[in-house]
């Protein structure tokens, strides 16, 4: 018998570090500085918020790698739910995640990759939005193309644009320093007046804030790809935590290199903060910042579609999915149909969606399901001390408590300070998940619905069933 498919181990440390930091820096961070200070107030307290964002990524991180290194298998929140909570959240989660967070995550950084590609051919104007979107489709079917094709290509763009976007921070950063030297200091003076206390906009604050650092766990979806298991192991140890404290102490920067050179007026009111900076700094050289903010949407856009597309497929795998989903490509070794299946969805997500509404759903579902998640860790900290955990990676278990009331409050914070509907549906859709599964996965009803369509997609897009890779 022919030796069954898998994915190959392709992703190295450069690889691993590139889709961490590379998903994390994407559109937030040249988009949501704007925000964070209209929810908050005032520049203190804007800083104050970017920090804790970081301190909450890189704590989430390591209570991410512990569980990486218990459960080995790709798929992320998904696999640890299944191996924790069981079958119905795990179902539940990959419902949303498929139908609602990635694809979300994915509008919502091509919706700002599109912004700026063309803002420098309606400077002063707001660009129309069908354009915005017929570009965002563009690069959406662009790099699902990409990722179909073969992971080396994808790795490939995920590295190169991840200098690319450390090139262009360090150049906001070098010419915020610049002129902080030069005496612009006036933005940070009584720097906490007019800071708004409230418990939603904290909360949206933190929501915007940390939709820039969001990607953080990227590593987790991808386990079983990850090169040889001592480097997976160093990676879980060392990586995760260098990675996201870099891109915490480089958003920090940029944040002050904003305020140096804009009023917090200014910045509140710019269409994007990343370009009204290029302008000022840079003059007629400012497109230059709109080209580099818009690769490093297209990096963090790959990373999302690399790592989006494997939870599909892991999901499918363990029955969740329909078969189809879990296939690879014979000789490209692509999850081609999970790929092609997000695509498909976030495209449909793209019509009616707006960046704002679409971070601030993405941010209350996504914490809710860290929230699971991090009780599962609690759960085999507390109940299965004795599993393995390589190199120590075990943290204290304080750490995942902290952070799961973290994210209760980012759940809870803006439903009820200021209740709105549309949070209600979105938590009513979560759990029509478990409605679809009772039929569907638990009685197995219909159970031979997909064969014949499944034959012929194997045939089509020439994928055979893949194996775990453990
Ligand atoms: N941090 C990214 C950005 O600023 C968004 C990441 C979305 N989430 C994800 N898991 N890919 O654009």
């Amino acid at each position: 018998m022919e030796q069954g498919l898998s994915l190959k181990r392709e992703v190295g440390i450069i690889g691993a570090v590139s889709f961490i930091a590379g998903t994390m820096i994407g559109s937030g961070i040249f988009i949501s500085p704007q925000y964070v200070l209209l929810a908050i107030g005032s520049p203190g307290a804007s800083f104050v918020i970017w920090a804790c964002c970081g301190l909450i990524a890189m704590l989430g991180g390591l209570c991410y790698a512990e569980l990486g290194t218990i459960i080995p298998e790709s798929g992320g929140e998904y696999i640890y739910m299944l191996r924790t909570a069981g079958k119905v959240t795990a179902f539940v989660f990959v419902f949303s995640f498929i139908s609602v967070m990635r694809p979300a995550s994915a509008t919502g950084i091509a919706l700002s990759c599109a912004e700026y590609v063309v803002a420098p051919f309606y400077s002063g104007c707001a660009p129309p939005q069908l354009v915005l979107k017929c570009v965002a489709a563009v690069v959406i079917l662009a790099l699902a193309l990409v990722n179909c094709l073969s992971v080396r290509l994808a790795t490939g763009i995920q590295v190169v644009t991840m200098a690319i976007k450390a090139l262009t921070l360090a150049v906001i950063i070098l010419g915020g320093a610049v002129m902080l030297f030069q005496g612009n200091t006036a933005n940070f003076e009584d720097s906490f007046d007019g800071t708004n206390v409230g418990v939603k906009a904290i909360g949206i604050a933190f929501y915007q804030g940390l939709w820039s650092y969001d990607g953080w766990n990227t590593l987790n979806y991808l386990t079983e790809e990850l090169k040889r298991p001592e480097v997976r192991f160093w990676i879980s140890l060392t990586s995760p935590d260098q990675s996201i404290s870099l891109v915490t102490g480089l958003y920090l920067l940029v944040n002050v290199s904003y305020l140096t050179v804009m009023t917090p007026k200014e910045l509140m009111s710019s269409t994007a903060v990343a370009i009204t900076w290029g302008n000022k700094v840079l003059g007629s050289w400012g497109w230059i910042m709109s080209l580099a903010a818009a690769l490093s949407a297209f990096g963090s856009l790959n990373g999302t579609f690399f790592s989006g597309g494997r939870v599909c497929f892991v999901a499918a795998r363990e029955g969740h999915m329909p078969d189809i989903l879990s296939m690879a490509h014979v000789h490209r070794l692509t999850p081609s149909p999970a790929l092609i299946f997000t695509t498909v969805i976030s495209l449909v997500v793209l019509i009616p969606g707006d960046f704002q509404s679409i971070v601030n759903y993405f941010s209350f579902t996504a914490w809710f399901f860290y929230a699971v998640t991090l009780s599962g860790l609690i759960y085999l900290k507390i109940k299965k001390p004795e599993l393995p955990r390589p190199y120590s990676v075990s943290v204290p278990i304080v750490l995942p408590i902290l952070i799961l009331l973290v994210a209760i409050f980012l759940v809870l914070a803006p439903i009820i300070d200021q209740p709105q509907i549309e949070y209600l549906y979105v938590a009513l859709f979560i759990l029509s998940g478990a409605i679809v599964y009772v039929p569907f996965i638990h009685f197995k009803l219909c159970p031979g619905m997909f064969d014949k369509v499944t034959t012929f997609l194997q045939l089509f897009l020439e994928v055979a069933p893949a194996e775990k890779n453990l």
